[in-house]
C-alpha cells in the first residue's frame, strides 16, 4: 500500500521530467545541497559544462572519462549526476547497485539523439565484419550494439589498440571520427551525427578574432568541424584543453568548446585570458549547451531532497552496455 502511494507521489512530482515542488523561501540552496549530500551519503559528479555554482559544489568535476572512472569507484549510496542523460546512464551502467539521479531528465544531447538504435542496428548490419567503436555520447541501446566505447580523452588510444587490418565503424560523431581518421591514419566508416554546440562555431569569425589577438592560441574540442580543427594550435577533450592552458606559455586563448569550461580555466590559470570562440548565429548563446544548462541549483536541490528523478535501466540492457564500457576502462 505504502509503495503504491510512493509511486503516485513520484509520478505527480515528475510530470515535467524534474521535481516540480515548492522550495522553502529564504533557504540557502548551496548549503542545503551540502547538507543533503551528507545526510544521504550522496556524491555529486559534475561536468565542466554545468553552471559555475554547480561545478563549485561538485565532489568530482571533470570530463566524460574522469566522471565515468569516478562513477566506477565511488562507495556512496547515491550518485547525483550534474550532466546530461547519457552521462548519468553511463554511471548507472558502470555501478548498477547505486541509486543514480539526474536533476532534469530532459537534459539530453543532440549527438546522442542523432543516432537512433534501430537505424544504427541496420547500418551496422551492412558491415558484418566491422568492429563498432562508439563515442560515449550515445544512448545505452547504442552502447549495447558496440564493441568498445571511447571518450575524446582516450579515442586515439582506443582506435590504435585495434589491429590495423580490422574494419571499424565509428559512431555517432562524424567530426570526432574525421579527426581520428587524420590522427591515426585508419580508414573508418562514420555515422553521420554531430553536436549542435560544436558545429555552431564560425570559422570566419574565429579567423578574424585570431587576427585581432595575434598572440592568442586557438584551442578546440574534437567535436568541432574539420575546418575549425585545421587551424587549432591544440585539440583535446575538456580536461585536455584545461591542462593545455595551464602548461602552455601563451597568456590568451580562444576556446572552441562549451563556455562552461572557462570557469575552471579561470580558476586554474587566473592570470590568463580566455575568449569563447564566436558562433555563426549572433542571436543566441550557441556556445552554451542548452541541455547541460537545464540542470539548475533549484533542480539539483529538489533532486537530492526527493531522490528523483532516478535513472532506471533494464538489467539486460545494463549487461549488454557494460562490456564495451569495461573494455574502454581497461584500456584507459
Ligand atoms: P569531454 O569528455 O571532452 O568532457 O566531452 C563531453 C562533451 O559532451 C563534449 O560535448
Ligand atoms: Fe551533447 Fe554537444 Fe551538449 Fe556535449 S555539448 S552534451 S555533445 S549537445
Amino acid at each position: 500500500m505504502e509503495k503504491n502511494t510512493q509511486h503516485t507521489d513520484s509520478f505527480s512530482l515528475l510530470t515535467k521530467g524534474y521535481v516540480d515542488a515548492p522550495i522553502p523561501k529564504g533557504i540557502d540552496l548551496a548549503q542545503e545541497i551540502i547538507r543533503l549530500k551528507k545526510e544521504k551519503n550522496a556524491v555529486l559528479l559534475a561536468h565542466y559544462y554545468q553552471e559555475n555554482v554547480i561545478q563549485d559544489l561538485a565532489d568530482f568535476l571533470g570530463d566524460s572519462l574522469y566522471l565515468a572512472k569516478a562513477a566506477a569507484t565511488v562507495d556512496a549510496d547515491v550518485i547525483v549526476f550534474a550532466g546530461v542523460h547519457f552521462m548519468a546512464e553511463t554511471a548507472k551502467i558502470i555501478n548498477p547497485t547505486k541509486k543514480v539521479l539526474l536533476p532534469d531528465l530532459n537534459a539530453g544531447c543532440s549527438l546522442a539523439d542523432s543516432c537512433p538504435p534501430n537505424d544504427f542496428a541496420a547500418f551496422k548490419a551492412l558491415y558484418p565484419n566491422a568492429i563498432v567503436v562508439t563515442y560515449i555520447n550515445c544512448s545505452a541501446e547504442i552502447k549495447a550494439l558496440s564493441d568498445i566505447v571511447c571518450t575524446s580523452s582516450n579515442a586515439v588510444r582506443i582506435i590504435e589498440s585495434i589491429p590495423k587490418n580490422q574494419q571499424i565503424i565509428f559512431a555517432p560523431d562524424k567530426n570526432l571520427g574525421r579527426y581520428l581518421i587524420k590522427e591515426t591514419g585508419r580508414d573508418m566508416i562514420l555515422w553521420d551525427g554531430s553536436c549542435i554546440v560544436h558545429e555552431a562555431f564560425s570559422f570566419d569569425k574565429i579567423v578574424s578574432l585570431a587576427q585581432e589577438h595575434p598572440k592568442a592560441k586557438f584551442i578546440a574540442h574534437p567535436e568541432s568541424e574539420s575546418q575549425v580543427l585545421d587551424i587549432a594550435h591544440y585539440i583535446g577533450s575538456t580536461s585536455g584543453l584545461l591542462k593545455f592552458v595551464q602548461e602552455d606559455d601563451a597568456t590568451t586563448f580562444i576556446v572552441a568548446t562549451e563556455a562552461g569550461i572557462l570557469h575552471e580555466m579561470k580558476k586554474k590559470a587566473p592570470n590568463k585570458t580566455f575568449i569563447p570562440a564566436p558562433v555563426s548565429d549572433d542571436t543566441c548563446a550557441c556556445s552554451e549547451c542548452a541541455f547541460m544548462k537545464l540542470n539548475t541549483l533549484e533542480k539539483l536541490y529538489l533532486c537530492l531532497k526527493h531522490e528523483l528523478p532516478e535513472i532506471v535501466l533494464d538489467d539486460t540492457l545494463i549487461k549488454a552496455a557494460k562490456s564495451p564500457i569495461d573494455r574502454m576502462l581497461e584500456l584507459s
